[in-house]
């Protein structure tokens, strides 16, 4: 089963030092702070509160299958115990190595773990890659450049991460190095055989990764794995005091329009500096899985439904799961019906699942679509009475069995 298919929503968590900021997750170049003070900063990171068991079980309450961690953000900075650099979390006060914890915990509640790894290390003293155009902004050793180094220094790291972890979901670069060396995605194959690599890496890889706004503005089925991703929060994907976040409807538009074509997709959240997801950024996840968990799953294992059904007016993407078709209205209805020019037969049952209640429907002639001939070629199944303002701030999915 593929990752576009099963395991369809996941935890992304970006969490380093830079919680301590309170800025983003790249303050250090974002707000120029000087690098003494950041590393020494970073160097007192101490998230006493850390209890990766409650970030899992508030994954699995959201209805997320996985969480993708990011081991190492482009501060450099490595949450696991490496033994290729000093500037990791072992050497701070706190001294635990929390990849373990996490990957623990998620062992324990059968939560998949997928690692993010950022490729820029700005830190690393053979981190600048000048054949990037982005994120080297902050590279502290500019003038030093030895690119076979930061491969193998890479390699090393990551040898570590998909050998010290148990089983890894799926691999996530990050930035990709504009170098082309296949090596890197065959060490990451070689060492977890099952996972799968996305596509900012060295090589190709198996998915993916639209992010935020990209693509909201086109309609396509993927024909290719794809995993999309966003936070909860606009400005940042780190800890952001005082932190823009999205409303629900734009969050939840964006996800059931991604994942009706095929996608996956991974909902960020920042845990602050002691290690705790905020009751405001729990709050802000939990509005998006109250809507995804009355889904009741019918966005994962789904297949694309061919039937042009002749619909007017509302934006639709038609999924196939268990024999129903879910049409999936992802910016919402414009009244409280629906008409269906081209249906196979009398439904035997319609559902909203936004509210899991039965809905009302008949066969019939309706004034908009009034032809003179009056043929019963004409009629309409006509699905009404939808309460579609109760659930305004939501996409709306309507299941039928025919
Ligand atoms: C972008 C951001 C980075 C973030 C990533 C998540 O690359 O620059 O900070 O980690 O998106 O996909």
């Amino acid at each position: 089963m593929s990752l576009s298919h099963k395991n369809k929503f996941g935890m992304f968590i970006h969490w380093g030092p830079y919680a301590i900021t309170g800025l983003q997750e790249q303050a250090l170049a974002r707000y120029s702070i000087p690098y003494d003070e950041y590393e020494s900063m970073a160097m007192q990171f101490n998230p006493v509160d850390f209890d990766p068991e409650k970030w899992v079980l508030l994954a699995k309450k959201a209805g997320m299958k996985y969480i993708c961690f990011t081991t190492k953000h482009h501060d450099g900075f490595c949450m696991w115990d490496t033994k290729e650099t000093d500037y990791n979390i072992m050497n701070t006060p706190y001294g635990k190595d929390t990849l373990k914890m996490l990957a623990e915990a998620c062992q324990k509640h059968g939560m998949l773990l997928s690692l993010y790894y950022s490729n820029p290390d700005w830190h690393y003293k053979y981190g600048y890659n000048p054949e990037c155009p982005t994120h080297q902004w902050k590279a502290k050793y500019k003038d030093i450049v030895d690119t076979q180094k930061l491969r193998d220094f890479i390699k090393a790291q990551v040898t570590e991460l998909l050998t010290n972890y148990g089983s890894i979901y799926t691999f996530f670069w990050d930035i990709p190095p504009c170098i082309e060396d296949p090596s890197l995605n065959e060490l990451v194959r070689e060492l977890q055989p099952d996972i799968y690599i996305n596509d900012r890496g060295w090589s190709e890889g198996d998915f993916s990764t639209p992010e935020r706004e990209y693509e909201s503005a086109e309609s396509k089925r993927y024909t290719r794995m794809t995993e999309a991703c966003n936070s909860v929060g606009q400005q940042s994907w780190g800890y952001r005091i005082g932190e823009d976040f999205y409303t629900k409807r734009h969050l939840c538009c964006a996800i059931d329009r991604f994942m009706a074509q095929g996608a996956s997709y991974l909902l960020n959240v920042g845990p602050d500096a002691k290690g705790v997801i905020t009751t405001e950024y729990e709050q802000n996840l939990m509005k998006v899985a109250d809507w995804y968990n009355r889904m009741e799953g019918c966005l994962e294992c789904a297949e694309p439904d061919p039937t042009d059904y002749g619909i007017r007016h509302n934006k639709y993407i038609a999924n196939i799961k268990n024999g129903k078709t879910y049409l999936h209205f992802y910016e919402g209805l414009i009244s409280d019906s629906v008409a269906i020019k081209n249906y196979p037969n009398e439904p035997r049952s319609v559902r909203l699942m936004n509210s899991g209640e039965s809905l009302k429907f008949d066969i019939t002639f309706l004034p908009e679509f009034f032809n003179m001939s009056k043929s019963t070629q004409d009629k309409l199944l006509h699905i009404y009475g939808i309460d579609a303002d109760q659930f305004a701030d939501e996409p709306i999915v309507i299941e039928i069995e025919w």
